[in-house]
C-alpha cells in the first residue's frame, strides 16, 4: 500500500546538516601539520620501549634495563600530556570536531591511557628494579593495548572523518573521507 505523502520524506541527519560539520580544519598546527599529530608518536613509541624494556630484564636480569624502562615511561607519559593538551585544543576549538561524538569517544579513550601511562612510570619511581615484576610489566602491557586503540581510533579521525585536515570542500571544509567513498553513516 503506498505511503501517505507526509511520510514520504527522506530521514534527514541533524547533525551532519549542522554549518559547523565540515569545519574541520586543524587549529593547532605549524604550517598546516597538526601539531597533536607530531606529537603522539612520542607517548606511543616510548610505551612499547618501555614494554620492551621489561620484557629484555625479565629475560635478561640486566639492571640496565629497569632504569630505561622508568625514562621511557616518565618521558612517554608527559609527551602524552602534551600530545593530549594539543588533542583537547583541538577539541574545543574546532568546531566539526567539537561536534562529533567520535572525537569525545577519542578523548575518553586518551584520557583513560593517560592515568594508565601515569601509573605505569610512578609505580617505578621508589624502586624501578623491584617495580618491574610484576605489576611494572602488567602496566605496561595494559599500556600498550590501550595505546594501540587509542591510536587506531585517532587515525580513523582522521582517514575516516578527515578531522585535523586541510579544507578543500564545498562548503571550504574538508569532507569526510567516509562520505566521499559514499559510505553510510
Ligand atoms: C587527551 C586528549 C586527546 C584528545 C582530545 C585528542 C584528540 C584528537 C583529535 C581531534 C584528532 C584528529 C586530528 C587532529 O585534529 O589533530 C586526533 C588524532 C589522533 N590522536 Fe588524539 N587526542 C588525545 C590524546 C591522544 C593520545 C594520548 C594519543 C596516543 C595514543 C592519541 C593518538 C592519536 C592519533 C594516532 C591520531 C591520528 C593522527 C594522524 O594520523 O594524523 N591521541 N586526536
Amino acid at each position: 500500500m503506498p505511503q501517505p505523502k507526509r511520510f514520504r520524506r527522506r530521514l534527514r541527519d541533524p547533525i551532519h546538516e549542522h554549518r559547523s560539520f565540515h569545519r574541520t580544519e586543524s587549529k593547532i598546527a605549524v604550517a598546516g601539520h597538526p601539531i597533536h599529530a607530531m606529537l603522539v608518536t612520542f607517548p606511543i613509541a616510548l610505551c612499547v620501549c618501555t614494554l620492551g624494556a621489561d620484557a629484555l630484564y625479565w629475560w635478561a636480569g640486566d639492571l640496565f634495563w629497569p632504569r630505561v624502562a622508568l625514562w621511557a615511561a616518565g618521558v612517554g607519559f608527559f609527551m602524552g600530556l602534551l600530545a593530549g593538551a594539543a588533542g583537547t585544543a583541538e577539541l574545543l576549538l574546532v568546531p566539526g570536531i567539537r561536534i562529533r561524538a567520535a572525537s569525545w569517544t577519542h578523548f575518553i579513550l586518551a584520557v583513560m591511557l593517560l592515568s594508565v601511562l601515569g601509573l605505569n612510570w610512578g609505580l617505578r619511581l621508589q624502586d624501578p628494579v623491584a617495580a618491574v615484576l610484576p605489576f611494572g610489566f602488567l602496566a605496561s602491557l595494559l599500556a600498550t593495548g590501550m595505546t594501540g586503540m587509542t591510536g587506531w581510533h585517532g587515525g580513523k579521525l582522521v582517514f575516516d572523518y578527515g578531522l585535523g585536515t586541510q579544507a578543500e570542500g564545498p562548503d571550504h571544509g574538508a569532507a569526510p573521507a567516509s562520505e566521499m567513498r559514499g559510505d553510510k553513516n
